[in-house]
């Protein structure tokens, strides 16, 4: 029994996690907007529609929030996570964690990779406890706060948890650098293959035309 779960469960594999601007904002919406409806309720806590997705995305200010993406090799969006920092002057040391996944990409460790990226994140910007604001039947969600230890209050059909942090460290620091750096290169290098597969598209397309015309021509 146990093998046969051990075998069926997918493969949780370390994927290149970066923070992603301003610029990426268009490629945001079109990550919230693929989401289904109960998947919106389950991220905002309501069913939002894309109106209401597309002024999240316009008021995402990523001078005060950070959010990290995950990217596939056709430079989808398929996971993202925005650590939004307090406003209130005296809670400047509480931040919330709000995250998505698509659901194709869903099981494979995502979500709790990027929980682990804000932590370190939210550690070295000073922030002491992170809040994650989820409904009840979320059982993914609540597993990602469990498994890190947050302390969970269930409120009837909503459940807060909130994780202590620990202060950065020297290799806190590091780490986030490292993982930063190694993501970075790991997008550039996406970039680079993705254009080079359009181009050949674009070349094998003309080749098509071509042989058309000639056919057409012959015929
Ligand atoms: C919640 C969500 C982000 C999880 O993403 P994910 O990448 O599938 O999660 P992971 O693969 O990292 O799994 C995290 C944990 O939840 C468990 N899990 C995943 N899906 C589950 C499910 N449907 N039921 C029960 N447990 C589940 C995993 O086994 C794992 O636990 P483990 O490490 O103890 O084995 C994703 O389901 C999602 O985008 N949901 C819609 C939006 C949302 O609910 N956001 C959270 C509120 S802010």
């Amino acid at each position: 029994m146990t093998d046969i779960q051990e075998v069926t469960k997918p493969r949780s594999v370390t994927v290149p996690i970066r923070s992603i601007g301003a610029t990426h904002r268009e490629r945001i919406a079109v990550h919230l907007q693929a989401l289904e409806e109960h998947d919106r309720f389950l991220r905002f806590g309501y069913a939002a529609t894309d109106e209401q997705i597309a002024r999240y995305v316009d008021g995402l200010d990523f001078d005060r929030d950070d959010i990290f993406g995950i990217y596939n090799r056709k430079l989808e969006l398929i996971a993202m996570a925005h650590l939004a920092f307090s406003r209130d002057p005296d809670h400047l040391e509480c931040a919330e964690f709000g995250v998505s996944v698509l659901k194709k990409a869903r099981g494979r460790g995502y979500g709790a990779q990027l929980f682990d990226r804000a932590v370190i994140h939210a550690r070295n910007e000073g922030v002491e406890l992170l809040f994650i604001h989820a409904l009840s039947e979320n059982t993914a969600m609540l597993k990602i706060a469990r498994n890190a230890g947050a302390t969970l209050e269930r409120a009837g059909s909503e459940t807060d948890a909130y994780l202590r942090l620990p202060p950065a460290t020297l290799d806190s620091r590091m780490s986030e650098m490292l993982e930063e750096q190694l993501a970075q290169t790991d997008y550039r290098l996406k970039v680079q293959a993705k254009s080079f597969w359009d181009f050949l598209a674009g070349v094998q397309e003309v080749r098509r035309g071509v042989q058309d015309a000639r056919h057409k021509a012959g015929g």
